[in-house]
């Protein structure tokens, strides 16, 4: 089949690798296939208000290095349920779908790439089934889309937390103090896991196994009288005490996102480690550093092999398919399979036990230890 004209549009919060993902598709387009490449802007906005820019060879060249979008993006504009605030701040959401869809049909699209999570690829998928022909490329720093065994942005995030834990390790043990990096992931706690174990953190708290405060203070206390008076602890954003919630810094209700925002779970731990623990106590919120900057390697090849390999599935006709790393090959999933799946660190993971087993707490003691099981964490 000939794609004459391709759109490509960014959706979500940003990461790094976009601009890898755009200039792939852009070049694999244009050299592959003589095709015109419309970069639409601020993610479902340009659809629903017809914003676009043309994408070229010359205009994507020197951007693979770059982090954000240059095609700009939101996590607030879902066509299907478009939200908008009044003065008064009350909030009323409105189906501006067909407008997406008339954009698309007046721009003559042949195939529309849609770049995003699992937000953003249901509404690719919810378009898909309204006639448009979408190709998904998976995206997020929080790893937690199911389907593909890496989604781009995820791993150069990592890269950002272990740095800043490289960091903490060093004026945490000059000062003798119990150090907290507070990451982001969302309801996933593949970036605190993966930047703990990089980073050698003694203690990695994420939402998949709510904390025991009793065995993250156990555990710091061992350290201390083995001779070593500090900790680095990684928490998720999303993790939360055994008993406890989640801690937000705004509800869904407020937001436009209607997400709510986390946050703050770090400086909450600090508080209940200090009450029972005579050590000093600082807590660091990494935020949105880790989705900022250059691209590792990693993240870069992920970025233009997915650009490419979507490219080629448009020209086979394979609309409703997102690209997905099926290590070490490129392969096709329908969307269809993603709608509302997140995917979580799973309980039996060779991660989990990779992590217990080098006497990393996770703020529980494994089934079958004692309390004793972290006396020689140094
Ligand atoms: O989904 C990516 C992510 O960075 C999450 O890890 C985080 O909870 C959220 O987005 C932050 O969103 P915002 O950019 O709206 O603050």
């Amino acid at each position: 089949m000939s794609i004459k004209r391709v759109g490509i549009l960014t959706g979500g919060g940003d990461c790094s690798g976009l601009n890898a993902v755009i200039r792939a598709v852009t070049r694999a387009a244009v050299f592959g296939h003589g095709a015109t490449v419309i970069g639409i802007e601020k993610g479902f906005d340009g659809l629903v208000f017809n914003r676009t820019t043309e994408l070229t060879v010359h205009n994507t060249r020197n951007i693979l290095t770059l982090g954000g979008t240059m095609l700009g993006t939101t996590n607030k504009g879902n066509p299907f349920e478009w939200r908008e605030m009044s003065p008064d701040h009350s909030i009323s959401i409105h189906n501006y779908a067909d407008r997406a869809v008339d954009t698309v049909r007046k721009l003559g699209l042949d195939c529309l790439f849609i770049v995003g999570g699992e937000g953003t690829l249901e509404i690719g998928y919810r378009l898909f089934e309204l006639g448009i022909p979408v190709i998904g490329i998976p995206k997020t720093i929080d790893n937690d889309l199911d389907k593909t065994d890496y989604t781009f942005g995820f791993q150069t995030a990592v890269q950002v937390a272990c740095d800043a834990l490289d960091r903490l390790y060093t004026t945490g043990e000059s000062h003798q103090r119990v150090m907290i990096l507070e990451v982001m992931g969302r309801s996933a706690g593949w970036i605190a896991m993966e930047a703990g174990i990089s980073g050698g953190a003694h203690i990695i708290l994420i939402p998949e196994i709510p904390y025991d405060i009793e065995s993250v203070v156990h555990c710091i206390r061992q350290r201390a009288r083995n001779g070593s008076p500090f900790s680095i602890i990684v928490i998720a954003e999303g993790a939360k005490a055994i008993g406890g919630d989640v801690i937000v810094q705004e509800a869904a209700s407020t937001r436009l996102q209607g997400v709510p925002q986390l946050g703050g779970v770090g400086f909450h731990l600090a508080t209940e480690i200090r009450k029972q623990i005579d050590l000093e106590v600082r807590c660091t919120v990494l935020g949105h550093i880790q989705r900022g900057g250059s691209p590792t390697a990693f993240d870069r090849i992920l970025g233009t092999r997915l650009g490419s390999h979507a490219v080629q599935a448009a020209a086979e006709g394979k609309f409703g398919n997102m690209v997905s790393l099926n290590t070490p090959d490129i392969t096709l999933v329908p969307l269809k399979e993603l709608a509302g799946v997140v995917r979580h660190v799973p309980m039996d993971s060779q991660l989990i036990r990779c992590a217990e087993s080098i006497g990393i707490n996770l703020g529980r003691i494994p089934a079958g230890q004692e309390m004793t099981r972290f006396d020689n964490n140094e």
